[in-house]
């Protein structure tokens, strides 16, 4: 069967040959269950070779749980979740913030999917009211939803506005990777030193096979977090074999080389879709995602060929993403195909 290759999703690359390796090489013998064992050892220390000695790094399987769970150490039910309208958490994850947390998630129009302080200020209110839900927690995701990379400075800014009020800032880092890399900074002066709290670090996006874990800047805040992981569900009995995924990902800038590449082929994309008369870029490129506007009829006929997903049916706009495996052919194949079908739309 021929290999089909399509700009749905990050998630639907493979896995890195690196990750695989890894894999094969952790695959020897018997090791310790739940994460007692030394390849989990050498992943929780690669960690802190990161973040700084002083990180506390839990390692998860998905996306959903590493920012449920982060809730769940920052919150008690009566707290409130300050997020974008678009975040992950809010549209994505089926209301597990919700219940599991039983905090309220308090969303937030944004443009090009960034929270800003003045945006988070008007809705945090009624503080010390026992009527109303109490916000401690301010997430972003980074990058955002929309390919889009916050500044360093906006983050700071978030962070101080959480700090002054006794708030934490949690970053959804499904793709921190890409958004590092587009900043030229390392993993650690993307979060840590920019005031962040709890962050959801992503690894399956980025050539992993579901290799997720919540690093906490703060080990004050992870005092119960073992318990937590548990309690949900996230307690890897072959620990290993995610350890090992995450290593690999963290040595030799692994973790880089693939954002830069996910990150240059969606700026190739966009250059090349700019060329099409009625494709319309929606959002800044920062990443490695690509949000266009095109003909309704466009939609479903370039559907045909390549899978992917509307991302507003209102506005006829489309998300196309690019992977760690994305290359300069599969790029050029696309574009010339969407001309064709744009062309006749
Ligand atoms: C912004 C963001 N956060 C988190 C996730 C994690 O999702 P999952 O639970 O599927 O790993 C995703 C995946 O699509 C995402 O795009």
């Amino acid at each position: 069967m021929k290999p089909v290759r399509s700009f749905a999703s990050d998630n639907n690359a493979g896995v890195h040959p690196a990750i695989l390796k890894a894999l094969a090489a952790v695959n020897q013998g018997h090791a310790v269950g739940y994460g007692d064992d030394p390849y989990t050892r050498a992943a929780l220390r690669r960690f802190k070779e990161h973040f700084g000695r002083s990180a506390e790094t839990f390692i998860v399987f998905n996306g959903t749980a590493a920012n449920v769970l982060s809730f769940a150490a920052l919150t008690s039910p009566h707290h409130a979740v300050i997020c974008a309208e678009g975040a992950h958490v809010y549209q994505d994850e089926c209301g597990a913030p919700e219940k599991l947390t039983g905090c309220k998630l308090i969303p937030v129009p944004t443009v090009e999917g960034k929270l800003t302080v003045p945006a988070v200020e008007r809705v945090c209110h009624g503080i010390g009211d026992q009527h109303h839900v109490q916000p401690r927690v301010i997430s972003i995701t980074q990058s955002t939803e929309v390919g889009t990379v916050y500044q360093p400075d906006e983050v700071k800014k978030l962070a101080r506005f959480a700090h002054q009020r006794g708030m934490f800032l949690h970053v959804d880092g499904a793709r921190i990777a890409n958004a590092a890399a587009t900043l030229k900074l390392n993993l650690r002066q993307a979060t840590r030193d920019l005031g962040v709290d709890v962050l959801s670090f992503g690894g399956t996006k980025n050539g992993a096979m579901g290799a997720e874990a919540v690093v906490f800047f703060n080990p004050e805040l992870c005092r119960d977090f073992l318990f937590r992981r548990k309690q949900g569900m996230q307690l890897a009995s072959k620990m290993r074999y995610i350890s090992a995924q995450l290593d690999a990902l963290l040595t030799d800038d692994l973790w880089l080389r693939n954002a830069r590449r996910s990150n240059r082929m969606a700026r190739l994309l966009e250059r090349e879709l700019r060329e099409i008369p009625g494709v319309e870029i929606a959002y800044k490129v920062e990443a490695n995602g690509v949000f266009v506007k095109i003909p309704h009829d466009a939609i479903a006929r370039i559907q045909k060929r390549y899978f992917y997903y509307v991302w507003d049916e209102a506005q006829d706009m489309v998300r196309w993403m690019c992977s760690w495996d994305t290359t300069e052919e599969d790029v050029k194949q696309f574009a010339e195909f969407v001309l064709a079908v744009v062309g006749k739309a």
